[in-house]
């Protein structure tokens, strides 16, 4: 019995700042961030959208196929909590509808606590194949204005059913693992932005890919060239790019820069565009390549690295199943995609500085958002969701 992701599908704001508007104001080339960090827009979340209000919107279309009672546990993975105590995974739990026997929990691990939960999925299914896993990650990316980070900001999330002989990728078993205590990129809980060693942080990713794929090179039967192509975690998409080549370089690969490039560019169309989803960020990155690659990936291995700053990497693989183009939600990706609005600068700061009222009073939070879901007030500290 193989195990894996059955479908999948995210969800990012209606908003978006194009990083051109932010280097004109910064009297920078906006190629710096155009080319250099290879990003060209960033999501940024309304009023009252947060990582719940995202993760339901996400996870709406895999409940409405696969039926609510399908789904026996809930796993939320994410490092911008709303709450101390209380999982956000359990708001969602009652918007989706979810039966009263589905257990929930959120992980955190910075970026890489979706893969853990992925991974942890996979084990429940295998134990329990009858029911479904529904895998949930969701970010609000927000470092200080006027900070290197800024133009690395973003929002997202993505939803997958993680089930036995899945529609999409069969995860195979053997991970390789690397975990090492810095100092590269935290944010402690009296803060609401992150603080993060920027240069320190890339190269820390770089050593962490490479001894996770040492790792992972000792337990799986496959090498480098078993592996068509290569989904990144995405703080931003240049980083991909010198990952991958720093990983070619490991293994003495001897390939054009363009066969190094075929091999990630699909995974970076929606990131260039979203911004850092953080946990979301790598599985944006599979659904781009599924979604947008020309190529019919069917039966093709692809490698996965997922990153989370402080720091945990794994290295892993999974196979593209048969017929996965017909389990898609490309259209209403796109249309998604297509349909968001610019904001100009005085509104991106509008929207980064909208207070987040912790008097205990009782506030409600303007409609903006179209999604489904959103969190309508905030009453004496208990935060509101309503369907629309
Ligand atoms: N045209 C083309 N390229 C240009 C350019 C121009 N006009 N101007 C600059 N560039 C290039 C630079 O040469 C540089 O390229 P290289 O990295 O290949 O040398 C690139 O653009 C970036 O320029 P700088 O190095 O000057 O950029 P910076 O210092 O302002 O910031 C950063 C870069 C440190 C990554 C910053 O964006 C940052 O701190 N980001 C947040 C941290 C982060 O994302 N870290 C990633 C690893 S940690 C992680 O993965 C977890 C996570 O999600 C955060």
């Amino acid at each position: 019995m193989s195990v894996g992701i059955d479908e999948i599908s995210f969800y990012t704001s209606s908003y978006y700042f194009d990083l051109r508007t932010l280097a004109e104001i910064q009297e920078t080339d906006p190629d710096k961030y155009y080319v250099g960090i290879g990003q060209e827009k960033m999501g940024m979340a309304a009023p009252d959208e947060d990582i719940v209000t995202m993760a339901a919107n996400a996870a709406l279309p895999l409940i409405e196929n696969a039926g609510s009672d399908a789904v026996g546990t809930l796993l939320f993975a994410t490092e911008t909590g709303i709450d101390q105590s209380k999982a956000a995974g359990v708001y969602v739990h009652r918007l989706l509808g979810l039966g009263a026997n589905c257990r929930v929990v959120e992980l955190k691990q910075a970026c890489y606590s979706a893969t853990a939960a992925l991974q942890m999925a996979c084990a429940l299914v295998a134990r329990q194949p009858q029911r479904k896993v529904l895998v949930i990650a969701s970010d609000v990316a927000r470092y200080d204005l006027n900070t290197p980070g800024e133009a690395t900001q973003g929002c997202g999330a993505v939803a997958m059913m993680i089930s036995a002989n899945p529609r999409l990728v069969s995860i195979d078993p053997e991970v390789g693992n690397y975990t090492e205590d810095v100092m590269d990129f935290w944010r402690p809980n009296y803060r609401t932005t992150a603080l993060v060693d920027g240069k320190y942080s890339t190269k820390i990713y770089l050593k962490s890919l490479k001894k996770a794929w040492e790792n992972f090179s000792e337990v799986s039967p496959l090498s480098f060239g078993d592996l068509s192509r290569f989904c990144y975690h995405l703080p931003f998409s240049r980083m991909a790019q010198k990952a991958h080549q720093h990983l070619v370089k490991m293994n003495k690969v001897v390939m054009t820069p363009e066969q190094v490039e075929e091999q990630i560019e699909p995974t970076l169309s929606y990131n260039r565009i979203i911004g850092n989803s953080y946990t979301a960020s790598m599985y944006i990155g599979l659904c781009s390549l599924l979604e947008t690659c020309q190529d019919n990936l069917a039966d093709q291995r692809i490698g996965f690295f997922s990153y989370g700053s402080g720091s945990v990497a794994e290295f892993y693989s999974g196979r593209v199943v048969p017929g996965y183009e017909q389990h898609l939600h490309t259209a209403k990706h796109r249309e998604m995609l297509d349909n968001r609005q610019s904001l100009s600068y005085d509104e991106y700061l509008n929207l980064y500085r909208y207070p987040n009222p912790t008097d205990g009073g009782e506030h409600e939070l303007p409609h903006v958002t179209p999604g489904r879901f959103r969190l309508a007030a905030i009453t004496h500290h208990k935060r509101e969701y309503v369907t629309c």
